[in-house]
């Protein structure tokens, strides 16, 4: 029988994630070793895990380099790949916001050519662009992104607001919140119709663990 691979995102979701397939009775103690391999094997249930970077996630699902991914909404939204989302984990839980230095909250819509600087590209274009039909220079960052307004790179900033904190340290709001995020399970489509089975009954385990 081949095994079903699961790509899990790297980072803040990991944790969560290799607990939910430990409570399934999977093999994951090599996974907690924290260790540089990024392949492991539970052969015993023919199970396959990779590791890989949030935002590869939805490539290598897309791909069928693995059937099944765990990684957030934020990423699925900013990636536009083919991939079937089949489950809200409700876990890994925030919002995607514009946010700004505090005395620009009233006014920065009327910014002509508004300078939004951030990690997701594609979402801050869609919401600017087509929801506020505003013109906006977006500035790719890849990480600490709340310096951008603070050093007068841009206005905005278009990024995950989880706990709030990394705003209130910085001195900067939220000005608006565009929508949620939480972590989903996705799956490539071929997979599904050749796995159905299978698959449908780990979604199912999945879904009695996090409740
Ligand atoms: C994310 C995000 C915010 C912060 C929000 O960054 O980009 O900076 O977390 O979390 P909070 O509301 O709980 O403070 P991350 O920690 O992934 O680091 P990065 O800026 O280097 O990407």
């Amino acid at each position: 029988m081949k095994s079903i691979t699961f790509a899990l995102a790297k980072g803040r979701l990991s944790d969560i994630s290799i607990g939910i397939f430990e409570k399934l009775g999977y093999d994951v103690s090599q996974m907690k070793e924290k260790s540089r391999k990024l392949i492991f094997y539970d052969e015993k249930n023919k199970i396959k895990f990779i590791l890989v970077k949030a935002s590869d996630v939805p490539t290598y699902v897309e791909y069928q380099a693995a059937d099944i991914g765990i990684v957030g909404y934020d990423t699925i939204l900013e990636e536009g790949r083919h991939v079937y989302e089949m489950l809200n984990l409700n876990f890994g839980n925030c919002k995607m916001c514009v946010c700004g230095r505090p005395e620009m909250k009233d006014s920065f819509y009327k910014i002509h050519n508004l300078k939004v600087a951030t990690k997701y590209p594609n979402i801050a274009k869609e919401f600017f662009e087509k929801e506020k039909k505003m013109g906006a220079e977006i500035i790719k960052l890849n990480g600490s992104v709340e310096l951008a307004p603070l050093t007068g790179l841009s206005e905005v900033i278009v990024d995950i607001v989880e706990s709030g904190k990394t705003l209130v340290e910085n001195g900067l709001c939220v000005f608006e919140e565009i929508c949620d995020i939480s972590a989903r399970l996705i799956v490539n489509r071929v997979s599904l119709k050749m796995e159905r089975e299978r698959i449908n009954d780990i979604v199912e385990k999945i879904k009695g663990v996090i409740i």
